[in-house]
């Protein structure tokens, strides 16, 4: 593997006359960063970059992103392989380990999973708690940190041992507390985890079995379920990614770093985008606009509409996971047996979009998001556990990111600068006189 070198290029600052050299550095795929920690300590100056387009905050080896070609790799294997080929467990493996296992060690890793599923006890009192419109979000964010809470050995502890037990279990509990949330919010009696299951089937047992009747696992949906937690499972230094490394920064417990992710991706600009994708799409029928309307508000600022499911920080050409999707959409419909006007709408508004100035000259293409929504509601899944699905397919990708950095020894805390933009020293007022 090529580490990222050190170039004998360099970049030269000139500030009122005063040069500041700094150093270029390149990756292992060529991307080049200029370095500028010696910036503020050297002109008392720090850069300015909002929503960091520009920032590189790491250097890290797990995935590789060419968001002009639609190259998306884990630890550079090419997505569309893992998602052909491989399982979610494998992947996962792959992302925090980074390589891909030998039989010997995928079992062990599996049989981990297996054996740490369960919730200590005292914990589903927890979900009682909760109103029955409780965000599963919200109860896998929550539920998460609390984990920290049965396992005080995870607190910045030097023991790798103990590091990759908390992995197994945050890989493991996590599917746990989501599939409990579901049957919280329907009321249905919790189904526990069955060990004789692999990863994916028992999720959809503990989602979809009821005590009183067999519960039959479709192998082809556990296979479509697989492909979509391995095409979310990484995405480097995205904002719930970014998020984990900077609590890790802190010496959080890793159950802390992990809930703050989960967290971060709730948002409708970033996780949350399928959820509202789906919600865009059942708006647009109720109201019974066309998508040709529907798209002319898109393009109307003033309406402050986005087209949900379209766009991404990084692919500006298209997002290869949405291709891989698109396919998979058509293919689990069908199986399915599934006619759904939703998926024609979205199917329209992703041809017209496609020919449209607005978007063709903003580089503004189908992203992950805008395919998945419609599986998950293929599969049964109701709309607010969208979100919880991208998390549970993101959970190897945030401990893969939690672990590099930990590793790394690194001790320094995230903590960016600003530019104050208040008030000047002002003198304080009694409450008498204001
Ligand atoms: N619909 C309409 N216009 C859009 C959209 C969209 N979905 N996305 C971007 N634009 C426009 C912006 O209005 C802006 O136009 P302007 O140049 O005239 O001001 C231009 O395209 C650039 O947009 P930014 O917001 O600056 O792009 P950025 O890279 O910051 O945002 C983002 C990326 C957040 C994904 C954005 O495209 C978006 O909001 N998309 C919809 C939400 C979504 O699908 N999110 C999922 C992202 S993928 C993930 O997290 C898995």
């Amino acid at each position: 593997m090529n580490a990222k070198t050190q170039t004998q290029a360099s970049a030269q600052i000139n500030i009122d006359g005063k040069d500041l050299q700094c150093p270029i550095i390149e990756g292992s795929e060529g991307e080049q960063a200029i370095d500028i920690a010696a910036l503020r300590k050297e002109t008392g100056m720090i850069t300015l970059d909002n929503g960091f387009v520009n920032t590189g905050s790491c250097q890290s080896a797990i995935t590789f992103i060419d968001g002009e070609k639609g190259i998306l790799r884990y630890r550079g294997y090419g997505i569309e392989d893992l998602a052909e080929r491989s399982t979610f467990v494998e992947v996962a493996y792959l992302l925090i380990y980074g390589k891909l296992p030998n039989k010997a060690e995928l079992e062990e890793f599996s049989t981990g999973l297996t054996n740490h599923s369960l919730l200590h006890e005292d914990m589903i009192h927890l979900f009682a708690g909760y109103p029955s419109s409780a965000h599963p979000m919200a109860i896998l964010s929550a539920m998460t940190c609390s984990l920290s809470t049965y396992y005080p050995k995870s607190y910045d502890t030097p023991d790798d041992e103990q590091v990759d037990l908390d992995i197994i279990r945050i890989l493991s509990k996590l599917r746990t507390i989501a599939a409990f949330s579901y049957k919280k919010s329907i009321g249905q009696p919790l189904i526990y985890p069955d060990n004789s299951l692999t990863y994916c089937s028992n999720f959809l047992n503990m989602m979809f079995a009821v005590p009183t009747e067999p519960y039959e696992i479709d192998p082809d949906i556990v296979r479509v379920v697989n492909q979509l937690l391995i095409l979310h499972a990484d995405h480097e230094q995205n904002c719930s990614t970014s998020t984990v490394r900077t609590v890790q920064s802190s010496g959080a417990s890793i159950y802390a770093a992990i809930s703050a992710g989960i967290s971060a991706l709730w948002g409708p600009l970033h996780g949350g985008a399928n959820q509202a994708v789906l919600e865009m799409l059942n708006g647009i029928q109720a109201s019974g606009d066309d998508y040709k309307s529907f798209l002319t508000k898109v393009k109307d600022k003033k309406t402050n509409i986005r087209l949900m499911g379209f766009g991404h920080r990084v692919y500006k050409n298209f997002d290869p996971r949405a291709k891989i999707l698109a396919q998979s959409c058509e293919k689990v419909l069908s199986k399915l047996g599934i006619n759904d006007p939703l998926l024609d709408l979205a199917r329209g508004l992703e041809e017209e979009a496609l020919k449209d100035e607005y978007f063709v000259s903003r580089n503004l293409y189908p992203n992950v998001d805008f395919y998945s929504g419609i599986i998950y509601k293929a599969l049964n899944i109701p709309v607010d556990m969208f979100t919880v699905m991208f998390a549970l397919g993101r959970i190897p990708g945030w401990l893969a990111h939690w672990k590099e950095q930990r590793d790394s020894g690194a001790k320094k805390i995230f903590r960016p600068r600003q530019i104050y933009t208040g008030a000047n020293e002002q003198e304080y007022v009694s409450i008498e006189q204001r």
